[in-house]
C-alpha cells in the first residue's frame, strides 16, 4: 500500500492507474472498524484499484462536539487497510485539505436535505460533509465512491450533490455492519462505558419494532415515533429524534406511504449513536 499526504503525488498515481483500469474510493475519518473494511471489500470487488482516505474533517464538527477527541489511530488503520489489499492511502494534513482559515473556505451546500434530522440537530454538519467529500472527489478523481448506509442521510446528501453538480462518480451504498447484538458498528461506539455498551443495542431493537409495525400496515407514524422516543428515554438514551420518513427525500410521509425509512439519533452518555432501517425493498 502506498501512503500519500499531498496532492501532486496522489493525482499522478491515480491518473496512471485510471489509464489502464478503474479506481474506487472509500473516504473515512479513520479509527477503522469492520464496517469500514466491508466498504473497502466492496470497493475491491468493483474496481481495479482502491484508494482510501483518512481525514478527520473539522468542518463537519460543531462547537462542543468531539473533533479534538475523535480517535486518531493511523498506525492501526494502516495495518487494517494493508490487510484488505488497499492500493493507496491518502492521509492529508489539515493544511493540504484547507489552506485557508475555515471562514474563507469555499463550501458546497445541498439545500433542504442538509437541514433535516441530523442537519437540524447539528447545524452546518452536512455542509462540512458535502464540502470535504466534493474536495476529496476532486483530489482523488475516482470512478466509484463507496459509503456506508448507516449514515443514511449523509449518503443521500452525497448522491444529491453528485447529481446536482454532474460529478462523474458512481456512488455505491453498502449495508450497515452490526455487532452480534444488533448494534450498528461505529467509531463512536468506543465512547460507550461497559454499562452503556450493554444498553446500546436497544436503539436497533426499538427501530426494528417500528419497522415490524410498519410492515404490518400501521401508519400512525406520529404515534409510533412518540412511543419509540419514550422507550429510548426509559432505557437511558437522550434521543435527538426518531423519525419515519419517505426514503427518497426524507420528507414527512402521508398515511399509506410505501417507501419508508425509520431513522434515529440518540445520545447514550457521551456517544451520539445513529441508526436506520430502510423499508424500501
Ligand atoms: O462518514 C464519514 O466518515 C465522514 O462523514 C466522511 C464521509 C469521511 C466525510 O468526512
Amino acid at each position: 500500500m502506498i501512503t500519500i499526504d499531498e496532492l501532486g503525488g496522489l493525482r499522478a498515481q491515480v491518473e496512471s492507474w485510471r489509464r489502464g483500469g478503474n479506481v474506487a474510493f472509500v473516504p473515512t475519518m479513520g479509527n477503522l472498524h469492520a464496517g469500514h473494511l466491508s466498504l473497502v471489500r466492496v470497493a475491491r470487488q468493483l474496481a481495479d484499484r482502491v484508494v482510501v482516505s483518512i481525514f478527520v474533517n473539522p468542518l463537519q464538527f460543531g462547537v462542543g462536539e468531539d473533533f479534538e477527541k475523535y480517535p486518531r489511530t493511523l498506525e492501526r488503520d494502516m495495518a487494517m487497510l494493508e490487510g484488505e489489499g488497499t492500493d493507496l492511502l491518502f492521509a492529508p494534513p489539515l493544511d493540504v485539505m484547507y489552506a485557508k482559515p475555515q471562514d474563507q473556505q469555499t463550501r458546497v451546500e445541498v439545500p433542504g436535505l442538509s437541514s433535516l434530522l441530523c442537519g437540524a440537530c447539528r447545524p452546518g454538519h452536512f455542509v462540512g460533509v458535502s464540502t470535504v467529500v466534493c474536495k476529496l472527489f476532486n483530489m482523488v478523481q475516482p470512478d466509484i465512491a463507496v459509503f456506508g448506509k448507516k449514515d443514511f442521510q449523509q449518503l443521500m446528501v452525497i448522491r444529491r450533490m453528485v447529481e446536482d453538480l454532474a460529478m462523474p462518480v458512481r456512488v455505491v451504498g453498502v449495508e450497515t455492519m452490526r455487532e452480534s447484538d444488533g448494534l450498528a458498528m461505529s467509531s463512536r461506539n468506543g465512547y460507550l462505558s461497559t454499562e452503556e455498551r450493554a444498553i446500546a443495542p436497544v436503539l436497533h431493537r426499538v427501530l426494528s419494532g417500528i419497522a415490524a409495525r410498519l410492515r404490518e400496515g400501521d401508519d400512525d407514524y406520529a404515534g409510533l415515533q412518540v412511543q419509540a422516543t419514550r422507550e429510548l428515554e426509559e432505557n437511558g438514551f437522550g434521543p435527538d429524534y426518531v423519525a419515519i420518513r419517505k426514503s427518497d427525500d426524507l420528507g414527512e410521509p402521508e398515511p399509506g406511504e410505501a417507501r419508508l425509512v425509520v431513522l434515529a439519533a440518540a445520545y447514550l452518555g457521551k456517544a451520539r449513536l445513529i441508526d436506520n432501517i430502510d423499508l424500501t425493498r
